[in-house]
């Protein structure tokens, strides 16, 4: 026994003195919060970018700043709608017809993933509730005629789901939000009278479990009083235990303060983060609200998805899959179908996802497209591929193969029992079973279980600040 090494799977002891804590209005105050356990756990959720944009759904959600900003859009303008078209005009055919929040919520819940985030408010300021603080740009006064932020939210829970708000602080085109703009952010009419009414009502009426942040990075978080709003979220909302929100407060919060860091849009560095993380990403590559003129090829494989999610997973990150619905309230069939395939998967090789930890080595220093994470006494190991000659070799692994005992699955496939290994020169070879009797596709999910694999229940732990 000497000389062996425990490999410990980090476990996480947050959540536990979350009603004590009382939260000053300041980062250092704030940093200091536990994550909510239920968030590290989930890892995978869905994002929704709907609103107006999705009427013209050409280039982007940014479709109204594209336009007065110059460039392709204003020539789309000029091809296909009349001189005097304002862009409020668009609203009334955001008709949504076809949006029924639970067949909505039942495919989200039949892709695996565990909360849904939709953009209440983009950039363009048009509410998806019927708010007190956009007269006549909300989806009840203008558009659909009904409360979608209400009705997701209804249905999202029904399925068991946990349910998140994107909300932008900053609207590109709202004149009190210039003018402060213009006094070099030393007035703050706009956050008074528009923000923080809005973000409160949006808390207490639908009491989301996440509140993503975005349109922050022209002002400072003094600016936007992000550290009073979320003392109160944290102290005194309905959500306090619950809610979960990220880096985007003010310019310079970015990958500094929150309780998840988003970074960069479809971050993903590949490496071991020491504060918890969130890929947010889209199936559509190159855009989040929808685009009628994408093409097949634009949009991420299957294959590619699970790679984006076993690669983030690894690394302490969780993955919020982007969709764009069409204005009718329609997801069209290639989301539908890569939502159903994450599923499928999931369906599969979850075990090695939900509620893991991210182990001491995050790709195998081999196979590099192997990952890990674990769990209780499990180690987990996900090949993007089928190892050549049904052999995968690792090496990161081989102190835990050095106990004779070590168990090897294939998970999903239990089945097929025991995996047969063997240890060479430090590179263990474990022999896959014959392909055709598998289910697992896409991507092949090994639990590895050795009594030398150890809970650790110390503190030490990644994901806490
Ligand atoms: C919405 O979809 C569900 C499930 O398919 C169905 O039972 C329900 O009747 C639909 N609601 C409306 C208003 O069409
Ligand atoms: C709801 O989901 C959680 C995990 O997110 C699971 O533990 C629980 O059993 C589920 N409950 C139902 C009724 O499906
Ligand atoms: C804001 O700052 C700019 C650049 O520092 C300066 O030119 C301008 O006069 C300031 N405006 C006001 C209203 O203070
Ligand atoms: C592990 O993954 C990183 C990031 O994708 C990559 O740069 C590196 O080459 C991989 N390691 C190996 C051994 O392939």
């Amino acid at each position: 026994m000497v000389g062996w090494t425990l490999f410990w799977c980090l476990v996480c002891l947050s959540g536990h003195n979350l009603q004590a804590a009382k939260f000053e209005p300041n980062w250092n105050s704030l940093d200091n919060r536990d994550l909510p356990q239920w968030y590290d756990e989930a890892k995978i959720g869905i994002f929704i970018h709907w609103g107006v944009y999705s009427v013209p759904s050409f280039g982007s959600e940014w479709f109204w700043s594209n336009w007065k900003g110059g460039g392709s859009t204003v020539e789309f303008m000029k091809q296909n709608y009349p001189p005097k078209f304002t862009y409020q005009e668009f609203a009334k055919e955001f008709t949504a017809e076809f949006f029924n929040a639970s067949e909505w919520a039942e495919l989200f819940r039949k892709s695996g993933a565990r909360y849904v985030v939709l953009t209440s408010k983009h950039h363009e300021g048009y509410a998806m509730w019927p708010s007190k603080y956009s007269y006549s740009w909300n989806s009840l006064d203008i558009g659909p005629g009904r409360d979608i932020v209400g009705e997701l939210g209804n249905a999202v829970r029904a399925e068991n789901l946990t349910y998140g708000l994107y909300h932008s602080l900053y609207e590109w085109f709202n004149p009190m939000y210039l003018s402060d703009k213009k006094s070099n952010w030393t007035k703050q009419e706009f956050v008074y009278n528009k923000i923080l009414p809005e973000m409160h009502e949006l808390i207490q009426t639908y009491k989301p479990s996440v509140l993503w942040s975005d349109g922050e990075w022209e002002a400072p978080d003094s600016y936007w009083t992000a550290t009073k709003f979320l003392a109160w979220l944290y102290n005194e909302s309905p959500v306090k235990n619950d809610i979960v929100t990220n880096d985007r407060w003010g310019s310079g919060t970015l990958c500094k303060h929150g309780d998840f860091y988003t970074c960069l849009d479809r971050y993903n560095p590949g490496v071991l983060q020491t504060h918890k993380w969130e890929n947010a990403m889209t199936i559509d590559k190159r855009t989040w609200g929808y685009r009628r003129n994408a093409k097949i090829e634009q949009f991420y494989t299957i294959e590619e998805l699970i790679k984006e999610l076993v690669t983030t997973v690894s690394c302490g990150g969780n993955l919020l899959m982007n969709i764009g619905p069409t204005k009718e309230g329609t997801i069209i069939p290639i989301y539908q179908e890569r939502l159903l395939q994450m599923g499928k998967w999931l369906s599969v090789n979850g075990e090695g996802i939900f509620g893991t930890k991210p182990w001491i080595a995050q790709n195998d220093s081999l196979a590099g497209d192997v990952w890990y994470t674990c769990k209780g006494f499990a180690v987990y190991a996900t090949a993007l591929k089928w190892p050549r000659g049904n052999v995968l070799s690792l090496v990161s692994v081989s102190d835990i193969f050095k106990d004779s005992n070590t168990k090897v699955t294939l998970v999903g496939n239990e089945q097929t029992g025991y995996l047969a290994w063997k240890v060479a020169s430090g590179i263990v070879n474990i022999k896959f079973p014959d392909k055709s009797i598998v289910i697992s596709q896409w991507a092949y999910v090994l639990k590895i279980r050795s009594s030398r694999n150890q809970e650790l229940k110390d503190p030490i732990d990644i994901h806490i600040h």
